[in-house]
C-alpha cells in the first residue's frame, strides 16, 4: 500500500465555483496513455470487479438500446456489445472516440458529445444507461442526471460507479499503519465538502503539470441529485480492490483494510414514470 502520508503537490484542491460550468478537455491530452492502459477488455480491476458488477446490475436483456455515458476507448461498450445489447457510447474527447471506434465491432454507435446537453437524442431513446468513473469527471453533474432521465423510457434504469466518495478521496484520504494495534486504517481529511481536485496524470509527471480533474461530492450529492432528475435509487453497492498483499508483515492487515474500506460505490436508479394526477372535475 502506498506511503501513509497524505501527499500534496503544488496545485491545490479547491471548491468549485458556484454555478460554473466546466468543459474538462483534459482527458484529450492524455487518451492515448488511457487507451493504453485500459486495452480491449480493461485492467483487472475491470474485468474481476467492474464489467461484472455492471452486467448484473443492469439486469439487461438482450437487445436492450443502452448509452454508455462518458464511454472513454469504449471499453463497457463492448462487455455490453458482446452481452447483447444494441449499445450506443457518448463522450466529449474526439480522440478517445476515435480510439473506441478503431478498437470495437463497427455495430456499437460511437458519438462525440458533452454528457449535460446530448440534443441530438430524442427523449426515452434508451431502455438503460451506465456511466462508469466519469460522474466524477463532471462538473456539475445535475445536468447529467437531468439528461439522463430524458433519455431514459419510464422504468429504465440508470447504472453509475464512481470511486468510493467517503473512503477514496484523492488528495484527501489516505492509508494509516497503527504500529501498537497492527493495524491498516482509512484516514478522510475531508468528506461533506465539494471539492475540485487536480489530478496528475502518470506519464506527464513534469513539475506542476496537472492533466485531469475529479470532482468530489458527498454521497448525499449524488443520490439526492440523482432523485431531483426523477432517478430512484434501488440499489446501492460498494465495491472492494481485488489486490492482495503476498508477502510482508504488513500483508494480512493489508488485505483486511481492502476488503473493509471498499474502492467503488455503484448506484443504479429508475426512472420514474411522470405522475398522473386524476383530475378532479
Ligand atoms: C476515467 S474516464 C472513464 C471512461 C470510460 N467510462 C471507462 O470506464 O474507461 C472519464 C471519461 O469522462 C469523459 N468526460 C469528461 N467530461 C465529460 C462530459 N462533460 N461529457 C462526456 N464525457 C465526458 C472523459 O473524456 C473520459 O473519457
Amino acid at each position: 500500500m502506498k506511503g501513509t502520508q497524505t501527499k500534496r503537490t503544488k496545485a491545490a484542491e479547491s471548491r468549485p465555483g458556484k454555478g460554473s460550468v466546466e468543459t474538462n478537455q483534459s482527458w484529450e491530452d492524455v487518451a492515448d496513455w488511457y487507451d493504453s492502459l485500459v486495452g480491449d477488455e480493461g485492467p483487472r480491476l475491470y474485468q474481476e470487479v467492474i464489467t461484472p458488477g455492471v452486467l448484473r446490475l443492469l439486469e439487461m436483456d438482450k437487445h436492450n438500446k443502452v448509452l454508455d455515458m462518458a464511454c472513454g476507448q469504449g471499453v463497457i461498450s463492448r462487455a455490453l456489445c458482446r452481452a447483447g445489447a444494441q449499445v450506443t457510447g457518448v463522450d466529449l474527447s474526439q480522440r478517445l472516440i476515435e480510439m473506441a471506434r478503431k478498437r470495437s465491432p463497427g455495430d456499437i454507435r460511437y458519438l462525440v458529445g458533452d454528457a449535460r446537453h446530448l440534443d441530438f437524442f430524442y427523449e426515452a431513446s434508451f431502455d438503460a444507461i451506465v456511466s462508469i468513473l466519469a460522474a466524477q469527471n463532471i462538473e456539475p453533474i445535475e445536468p447529467v442526471f437531468v439528461e439522463c432521465a430524458r433519455l431514459l423510457r419510464p422504468l429504465g434504469r440508470l447504472v453509475m460507479v464512481i470511486t468510493h466518495p467517503a473512503f477514496r478521496i484523492p488528495r484527501q484520504s489516505s492509508w494509516r499503519w497503527d504500529e501498537e494495534r497492527k493495524l491498516v486504517s482509512r484516514q478522510m481529511d475531508r468528506y461533506l465538502s465539494p471539492l475540485s481536485i487536480p489530478i496528475d496524470m502518470k506519464p506527464f509527471r513534469e513539475p506542476g503539470q496537472t492533466t485531469t480533474r475529479t470532482y468530489h461530492r458527498p454521497l448525499q450529492a449524488y443520490v439526492n441529485g440523482l432523485a431531483t432528475a426523477g432517478l430512484w435509487v434501488n440499489a446501492l453497492e460498494e465495491w472492494a480492490s481485488p489486490k492482495r498483499s503476498l508477502s510482508g508483515p504488513k500483508a494480512r492487515a493489508e488485505n483486511r483494510a481492502r476488503a473493509e474500506f471498499p474502492l467503488f460505490l455503484a448506484l443504479r436508479a429508475v426512472r420514474m414514470a411522470p405522475l398522473q394526477i386524476p383530475k378532479t372535475h
